[in-house]
């Protein structure tokens, strides 16, 4: 059976870092309340001149280094952002230029935090079903630009990042075992964006209201968040005939420690198999998953034949998990 398996990783972050400290003279907050409520210590800030296509650029060519196959070669791009360089063109169409991948369909996919499975899931049918041979999936968000500085409740959370893989087929047991997707479009007023859109397009009344900023009910999303993740996580492990303890690596989607630990509590899975960085990185929505996946491999936490279990929950809300040998 052809599948299509991660040959190559690269991540990135900007330099530049924030700590909870430094928003401790910006908001009523403090290190400790943000510490014991998510887990997160410092986060990266994208640079003035840094948009998502320069972060996704730089994680991309670290990743197509470690897999050895060059932009030319690529097929297929697909980016996932919720903070695109601009509406259209895709940010997957200016990176495919940025690397010169002439020959590469590009499109970007938008699902919130759970993008870059969704992507990845797109990817892997393009592969198993012999259409294309090399993809490049990425997560890329500069959500500091979408974020509101003034509110306390959303801006010790996020950061900024990029993490990239490239995809080819394989006919070995290695490669992409199933990925499960899943939306509530009833569950949109939880997370969003109003303005900036074609409901509340972008004018002075939109930014004074401050429209174009993430609105979240963080505590209603965070229970929603446990129980949904929780079932995509059986669902993965279930349809495949395994058991929790069957995972080598868990690789969650770093939206709050809180929810990492419980879930991996609900599937007694003890934290040494838990990938966390939510402590130097915040919430980066689509790029955590990979920007952690390639810590994994930097760090040489994974090992042939290695079964992996991903997860995501965002905006929208979609939640997704996605399982690996590696
Ligand atoms: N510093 C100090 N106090 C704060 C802060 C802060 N930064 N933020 C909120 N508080 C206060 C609140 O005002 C509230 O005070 P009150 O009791 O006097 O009213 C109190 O702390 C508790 O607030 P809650 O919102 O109930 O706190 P909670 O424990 O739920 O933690 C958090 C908030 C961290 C946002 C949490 O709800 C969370 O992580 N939610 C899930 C986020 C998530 O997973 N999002 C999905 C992915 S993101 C994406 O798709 C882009």
């Amino acid at each position: 059976m052809k599948r299509s398996r991660i040959v190559g990783s690269g991540s990135y972050v900007p330099k530049m870092v924030l700590t909870n400290f430094d928003l401790e003279s910006m908001v009523n907050t403090s290190d400790e309340w943000i510490i014991e409520r998510t887990g997160i210590r410092e986060r990266r800030i994208a640079g003035k001149d840094e948009a998502a296509s320069d972060l996704a650029y730089e994680a991309s060519q670290r990743a197509l280094k470690s897999s050895g196959i060059k932009a030319k070669d690529i097929d297929l791009i697909i980016l996932a952002t919720t903070t695109p360089d601009m509406v259209f063109p895709s940010t997957a169409c200016l990176l495919q230029d940025r690397l010169n991948a002439k020959k590469a369909v590009a499109f970007d996919v938008s699902a919130a935090c759970s993008g870059f499975i969704y992507s990845l899931s797109v990817a892997d049918q393009f592969i198993k079903e012999g259409i294309y041979k090399t993809a490049l999936v990425v997560g890329s968000e500069v959500l500091s630009r979408i974020t509101d500085w003034n509110d306390r409740a959303t801006c010790i959370l996020f950061g900024d990042g990029a993490g990239a893989v490239v995809l080819q087929a394989s006919s070995d047991r290695r490669g992409i075992i199933s990925v499960h997707l899943h939306s509530d479009g009833a569950l949109k007023d939880l997370l969003y964006i109003p303005g900036g859109g074609s409901r509340n397009p972008a004018s002075k009344k939109t930014i004074e209201k401050g429209l174009h900023y993430i609105k979240m009910r963080g505590n209603e999303t965070f229970k929603v968040a446990v129980r949904k993740l929780e079932e995509v996580a059986l669902e993965a492990i279930n349809s495949n005939n395994l058991k929790p303890s069957d995972i080598d690596l868990f690789i969650p989607h770093q939206a709050n420690l809180r929810i990492i630990q419980a879930i991996a509590k609900r599937l007694n899975l003890s934290m040494d198999k838990v990938l966390v960085n939510i402590d130097r990185y915040g919430n980066t929505s689509a790029a955590s998953i990979p920007i952690a996946l390639d810590e994994a491999v930097s760090e040489g936490r994974l090992k042939e034949g290695d079964l992996i279990l991903m997860e995501a929950f965002g905006g929208g809300l979609t939640w997704a998990s996605a399982l690996l040998r590696w």
